[in-house]
């Protein structure tokens, strides 16, 4: 699962850019120059959305009606999937994949499933619970198949029953069969959960070995709500407070991976370093488990790989982009930063591309 070749149009001050890909894909250039943006180009067609705005409008060139990315995408069994997407500034959205017309978001990331890892990454310990829900769900939707509908489902009952919730004098009967729903499909979510975190926990641990000596991290799965109580319980029990806030306290929505260091959060104990390799290593290992359960790969994009550190640490993070044999798009500023650490990668599987001024040049690789 690659991407052969891109085009994108009026994204940022990127105009008119044409690439052929390889496996291995290093944009280097000055500030400003247009590596993020190229990065953000191709998370905008594997998701419709960036990663550095809630909405497209800043993404689309000044004074350019509509940005287009297009990728012919070559699947695990060599076949070529052409994939586009059009966004005009009135908010009109196209997408095409194989020439049909794309419904929903969630039928480009399975076309075009992507890891990002950027200087945002570091939420998943920073950031609070949601960064990290999300992760979780990204892995249990790509793995399974169910997930999605069950996931919807539970954001639609909550979404009722917090409606209920807000009423001044509360309809019990309503609000009993929306606890009903909520308590089974929760219970649903919950298991998908837990099954993907059990698969995906041991890989982590693999992974962040082969990255860092760091000892004592440590992973958990939390639902939401009380391990050893139905949800349906818990909603009876925390109805007058629910009820006092207006809106469900306890539950799926609050599910979480907590990590820890020698029991205490992992960002109150580890160096900003330590912190990309634990989240580095997070991404990683979510890949494995997409590649052995989907027998896909993702795309990697990496902003900025070397930034936060150390060339040992650098070396170690190329040397576990390059065996995963996924399609790797890196970015930094200066190229002997990762020229000096890439391990080796047969000349027609690598590329690096010189960017300035939202231009790319491809250049040879020394
Ligand atoms: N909507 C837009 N239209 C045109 N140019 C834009 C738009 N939004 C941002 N830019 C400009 O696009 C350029 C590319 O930004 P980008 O973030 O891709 O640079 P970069 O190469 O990643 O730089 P750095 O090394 O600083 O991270 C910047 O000069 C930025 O000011
Ligand atoms: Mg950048």
């Amino acid at each position: 699962m690659s991407i052969r070749r891109l085009r994108v149009q009026g994204i940022r001050n990127l105009q008119d850019v044409d690439l052929e890909l390889a496996s291995v894909n290093v944009f280097f250039g000055a500030n400003g120059s247009g590596k993020t943006s190229l990065l953000e180009a191709v998370y905008v067609l594997g998701s419709g959305k960036s990663f550095r705005a809630p909405r497209l409008d800043p993404v689309i060139t000044h004074q350019s009606p509509e940005c287009v990315v297009h990728a012919a995408i070559t699947d695990s069994h060599g076949s070529s999937i052409p994939m586009g997407l059009a966004r005009q500034r009135n908010g009109e959205f196209q997408g095409r994949i194989q020439g049909r017309t794309v419904q929903n978001a969630a039928e480009l990331a399975r076309c075009l499933p992507l890891q990002l890892i950027n200087s945002d990454t570091f939420q998943l310990l920073e950031g609070g619970p949601k960064s990290r829900r999300q992760f979780l769900d990204w892995g249990v939707f790509h793995v399974e198949q169910g997930f999605h509908a069950v996931w919807l489902d539970v954001q639609r009952a909550l979404r009722q029953r917090n409606a209920l919730l807000r009423h001044a004098r509360l309809a019990p009967d309503q609000l009993e069969a929306w606890d009903i729903h909520l308590s089974a499909r929760a219970e649903e979510l919950d298991a998908f959960r837990r099954g993907y975190f059990d698969a995906f926990y041991p890989q982590f641990t693999a992974t962040l070995g082969e990255l860092a000596s760091l000892e004592d991290v440590d992973l958990s799965y939390q639902r939401g709500w009380d391990k050893e109580t139905p949800l349906k319980d818990v909603l009876r029990e925390s109805l007058s407070r629910d009820h006092e806030r207006g809106f469900t306290v306890q539950g799926p929505h609050r599910a979480d991976i907590r990590v820890r260091v020698k029991g205490q959060s992992a960002e109150q104990v580890l160096s900003r370093g330590q912190q990309k390799l634990v989240v580095c290593a997070m991404k990683v290992a979510q890949a494995r488990v997409f590649s052995a359960n989907r027998q896909r790969d993702c795309v990697f994009l990496v902003d900025d790989l070397p930034s936060e550190l150390d060339r040992r640490h650098r070396s170690a993070l190329a040397a576990l982009l390059s065996s995963l044999g996924c399609q790797v798009l890196v970015s930094c500023v200066d190229r002997a930063d990762l020229e000096a650490v890439w391990p080796s990668v047969p000349e027609d599987q690598r590329r690096m591309f010189h960017v300035e001024q939202g231009r790319f040049t491809h250049v040879s690789w020394h």
